[in-house]
């Protein structure tokens, strides 16, 4: 069996080093892939948003399955297209897909179904907004619609900010057209847990819980990044919080993708916030969440491949999906100065062999440069270990990091404090 898996970052490395214990595979390719993804695939210059290149390299190559990980093509539609021509796939069509990217739609969705989420308003006027923000309760969350590498949010404590806010992303586009409409809402409160789940459309299985920690420096301060770490089970993900997921927020999703006529096949994110009334969705992504995979991967029993094959077929009642009891924390190295400026081509350089063998690598942002490995993106590493316990997988991340450095790598040092203390 020959496959493609679309994407270069720690998420896809994750899904391939998964995807190569299934003994059916004789071969996997990265479209684009990374300097540290080449150890395990076949890394092709194609980038994820070029659709043809894409398609065309599926059908000149004999791609058998096609897993698209990163938001982009799926919006674009790759599934569709991929479909079209006879390769199935592991990922939504693009008509599902919009439950990432358009909050809009994600927000009016769950108002027509009752999904518990934060109230909010949507706006394609910024005087509308501007007129809005002077009276709504404060904090104010203000978010572009569209799809803005998670950066699309700002959280602001005054009206002053909030109008700023408004005008950042609907007049001066900082956001790109991500911004020409944008929804305000209700600021929450309580501990975030993401979830994600397999589901085929009919049937959702949600994979072990997980809590990313999105701010660039330690205490949850600084700027939003795309996550500088996860760690899983999430502890504030109960068995009764865990329930009513299921009841209120899961299986009504996926019955109301299916009645608007946009059935979801995939992974489905739901990233929560389990506030004092209940758990309510911040947001969903159509999509495996990144860091988080790099620590639900790393704890599934089952095979990948076969949960993957069985989505894309609507037979995912069928196979089994099974969890380890052990915990995982994954700690992401980053270029000095992300998620704002950072350089990159800096060296990559194992300092200590055995600190860093307790961890299982995956490369996020990495090149290789003249045979060496370099840095090439803002988030460069994620180093997953596993443990019998959260502390004890938290300790050996820790360790591991002394393993292996660049020029200007910086790590948070909290990664699981909340969850422990929790604990
Ligand atoms: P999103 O891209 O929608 O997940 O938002 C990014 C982050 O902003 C979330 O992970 C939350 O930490 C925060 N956030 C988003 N919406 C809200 C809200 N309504 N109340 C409080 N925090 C929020
Ligand atoms: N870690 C959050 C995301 O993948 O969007």
């Amino acid at each position: 069996m020959k496959i493609m898996v679309v994407g270069g970052g720690g998420r896809e490395h994750a899904i391939i080093r998964k995807l190569k214990e299934n003994p059916s595979i004789e071969k996997i390719y990265a479209l684009p892939g990374n300097g540290g993804i080449a150890q395990d695939a076949e890394c092709v210059a194609i980038g994820a948003k070029d659709i043809d290149g894409i398609v065309d390299f599926a059908m000149k190559n004999g791609i058998e399955f096609a897993v698209v990980a990163p938001d982009d093509p799926l919006a674009l539609g790759a599934v569709d297209r991929l479909e079209e021509k006879g390769i199935p796939c592991f990922g939504p069509r693009q008509n599902a897909a919009l439950i990432e990217s358009s909050k809009a739609f994600a927000k009016d969705l769950m108002k027509k179904y009752s999904i518990p989420t934060a109230a909010y308003e949507t706006f394609d006027d910024m005087d509308k907004a501007l007129a809005y923000v002077k009276t709504a309760p404060l904090p104010i969350v203000v978010k572009a619609d569209g799809l803005a590498l998670g950066k699309g949010v700002l959280i602001c404590q005054t009206r002053e900010e909030a109008e700023e806010a408004v005008r950042s992303m609907m007049e001066s586009r900082v956001f790109g057209d991500s911004g020409a409409r944008v929804v305000i809402e209700e600021f929450l409160e309580g501990p975030e847990v993401s979830v994600l789940s397999f589901t085929d459309g009919e049937t959702i299985v949600p994979m072990i819980s997980s809590m990313d920690h999105k701010r660039a420096l330690d205490g949850d301060q600084g700027l939003n990044t795309g996550g500088m770490g996860t760690i899983a089970p999430n502890p504030f993900y109960t068995e009764g919080v865990a329930k009513r997921c299921m009841e209120e927020i899961f299986l009504p999703t996926i019955r109301a993708m299916k009645a608007e006529g946009r059935p979801f096949k995939g992974c489905l994110y739901f990233g929560l916030m389990v506030t004092k009334d209940g758990p309510k969705v911040i947001e969903y992504n159509c999509r495996f969440g990144d860091p988080e995979t790099q620590v639900v991967l790393p704890l599934l029993k089952s095979d990948l491949f076969t949960i993957m094959r069985a989505v894309s077929q609507g037979r995912l009642s069928e196979v089994p999906v099974e969890f380890s009891d052990e915990a995982a924390c994954c700690l992401i190295i980053a270029s000095g100065g992300y998620p704002a400026h950072y350089e990159k081509g800096k060296e990559i350089v194992v300092t200590d062999t055995a600190k860093l063998s307790q961890a299982q690598v995956f490369h996020a942002g990495t090149a290789l440069k003249d045979g060496k490995l370099v840095t090439s993106g803002g988030r460069v590493l994620g180093l997953t270990c596993t443990a019998p316990t959260l502390a004890e997988a938290v300790a050996k991340a820790y360790d591991a990091a002394k393993g292996i450095t660049f020029e200007g790598a910086y790590h948070r040092g909290d990664i699981g404090a909340r969850a422990l203390k929790k604990n």
